[in-house]
């Protein structure tokens, strides 16, 4: 199962991919995810990555398509895969049927998660994350049981360095304008699937399920 999910920032890609990571047996390969964990390394990555993340703008294509080529030719990905946030521009795009055509491999869908965009900032200027594992909480929508600690594991809530107003601001618009040529892309190759991530959390997992499912 070769999947990908997209949607504007803050829409819920790795809220959903936490949800089907306990179903199905794929590994979920977030490039925003693999940046930060670079960064609290500080590796060469780390440092090149943070500059782009700090202001909102995406790292360059050569490196993230170098970390995401390095990490399907993990064992764990020949099963199968669910990429959140790669590929974010039509170079990436074809530079992943690239590397999955040398593997003999392809999408089998592309789940786009629809969000209107005033509704993002509140999600992300909100947003809470464990420090241990990761899962996203968020002040209002997806409270955690006690204040400022995950449920899961007692670990503590921080927020990300580039979820404030001005940066959230600048995803958003750069965001905006890379997805319509990538979702052309995906609808040509009749992989597209968009479903509606407005509604609560569970609702929106449900549908996801339902594709996945009925592949
Ligand atoms: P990345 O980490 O991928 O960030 P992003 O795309 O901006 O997306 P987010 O992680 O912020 O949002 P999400 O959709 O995962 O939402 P979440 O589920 O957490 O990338 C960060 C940076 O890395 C980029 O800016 C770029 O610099 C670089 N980068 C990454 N990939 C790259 C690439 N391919 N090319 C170049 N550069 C790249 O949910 C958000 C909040 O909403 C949470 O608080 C959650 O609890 C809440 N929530 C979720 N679902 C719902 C719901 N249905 N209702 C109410 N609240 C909800
Ligand atoms: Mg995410």
């Amino acid at each position: 199962m070769n999947i990908i999910l997209m949607g504007l920032p803050g829409a819920g890609k790795g809220t959903q991919a936490s949800e089907i990571v306990k179903k199905y047996p794929i590994p979920h390969i977030s490039t925003g995810d693999m940046f930060r964990k670079a960064i609290k390394e500080e590796t060469d990555l780390g440092k090149e990555a943070k500059s782009y993340m700090d202001r909102g703008e995406l790292v360059p294509d050569e490196v993230t398509i170098g970390i995401v080529r390095e990490r399907l030719a993990e064992e764990d990905a020949r099963k199968g895969f669910l990429l959140d946030g790669f590929p974010r521009t039509v170079e990436q795009a074809d530079a992943l049927n690239e590397i999955l055509s040398e593997l003999e491999r392809k999408v089998d869908a592309v789940i786009n998660i629809e969000v209107a965009e005033e509704e993002l900032m509140n999600r992300l200027t909100g947003r809470r994350i464990c420090e241990e594992c990761g899962t996203a909480y968020h002040l209002v929508f997806n409270p955690p049981k006690v204040d400022g600690v995950c449920d899961l594991d007692g670990g503590k809530l921080y927020q990300r360095e580039d979820d404030n107003p001005e940066t959230v601001a600048n995803r958003l618009s750069v965001n905006v304008k890379q997805t319509k040529p990538l979702l052309d892309f995906y609808e040509n190759q009749g992989v597209l699937k968009n479903i509606d991530g407005s509604r609560q959390i569970d609702n929106v997992t449900e549908d996801v399920i339902q594709i996945l499912e009925s592949l």
